[in-house]
């Protein structure tokens, strides 16, 4: 298959409407959508990211209407977080109507939905007339990709469309919080805080502080990983520099690596990782060291995607 690139969110959507699948920019990372009511499109979503089935996609709308033609009952707790957040990096869990298809849930009876709040997705969104379920567009297990190159790196030949935007603002995906049970809980962590959260419905939990919680599908799969060993550094003393190896983090580092990038702030310290990943893997890079950053607003999200793509 070739794969069309544009700038044209008219033109990306009419990919949308005749059952294709197309890349598209949001705030957090670009997405790789369907129309949410098309199973065999959704289907192509999953052979080309190489995504396993049990893995739910979140569906994208562009306007709040939307909700009704995806969402069974929303709670008080899902009514506010959506009042307060959309549009933006959140994903909100509800019982899913029974018309919506069973392989866009991976066979849950909920649904993420989310509306960004990036210009481009939202009229992307509109023009295609209908939700669009989206995971990252990357190749399962990979960083997910901030730039529309890094789309084409893993997709090329494998999507029908890519559309053109900047680099993601953000950088790192939303924060998905089920809001099917008697108070909120935060199953993955971005740049809606929980303390955002918290401050709209104060019941709100972290999924890591509550015992025997079922995980969200997703979270138990190898996530965010470029193909070089990530090193969180706990001890600065250990950091091996060399022509494999690369830094990122707040503070700077001494010796020669073959990358390194200091960020002035935890904002582009999360913006900026992904997308370091995937220069480490280009260059062959065998380590790259990630500084750890204080736990507290994003940079929660943060730690979790370092210790995940550490993990993997
Ligand atoms: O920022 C984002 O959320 C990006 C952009 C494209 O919107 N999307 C994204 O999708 O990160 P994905 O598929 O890579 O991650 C979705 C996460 C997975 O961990 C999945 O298991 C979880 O959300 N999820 C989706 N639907 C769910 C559901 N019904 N119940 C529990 N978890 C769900
Ligand atoms: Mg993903």
């Amino acid at each position: 298959m070739k794969t069309v690139l544009t700038t044209s969110p008219d033109e990306a959507a009419e990919y949308i409407k005749r059952g294709g699948i197309v890349a598209f920019p949001t705030e957090t990372v670009y997405g790789l959508g369907a129309n949410v009511f098309d199973e065999d499109a959704v289907a192509k979503i999953f052979k080309a990211k190489q995504r396993p089935a049990d893995n739910p996609l979140i569906a994208h709308i562009a306007r709040v209407e939307q909700i009704t033609e995806l969402a069974a009952e929303l709670t008080e707790a899902a009514g506010k977080l959506i009042e307060a957040f959309f549009p933006g990096p959140l994903t909100v869990v509800v019982k899913k109507k029974d018309k919506v298809p069973l392989i866009a849930t991976a066979g849950l009876d909920t649904i993420g939905i989310r509306m960004p709040g990036s210009e481009l997705a939202h009229h992307f969104l509109t023009a295609s007339g209908t939700p669009v379920v989206a995971p990252s567009a990357n190749l399962s297990g990979r960083p997910s990709p901030t730039t529309w190159q890094a789309v084409l790196e893993d997709m090329d030949g494998r999507i029908d469309c890519i559309l053109q935007g900047d680099a993601t603002q953000i950088g790192i995906e939303s924060t998905v919080v089920d809001c099917t049970g008697d108070y909120p809980v935060i199953l993955r962590s971005g740049a809606i805080t929980i303390q955002q959260i918290r401050s709209i419905v104060p019941a709100a939990h972290l999924i890591e502080t509550l015992p025997e919680q079922p995980r969200s599908p997703g979270l138990k799969h190898r996530h965010y990983s470029p193909r070089a060993n990530v090193e969180l550094v706990t001890d600065r003393e250990r950091i091996a520099a060399g022509d494999k190896s690369a830094y990122i983090g707040l503070r700077s580092v001494s010796g020669l690596f073959a990358l390194v990038r200091i960020c002035t702030d935890l904002d582009e310290y999360a913006s900026a990782l992904y997308e370091f990943f995937r220069a480490c893997d280009r260059r062959g890079i065998e380590t790259i060291y990630c500084e750890p950053v204080a736990e507290d607003g994003i940079g929660v999200a943060l730690m979790d995607r370092i210790r995940r793509s550490a993990a993997g």
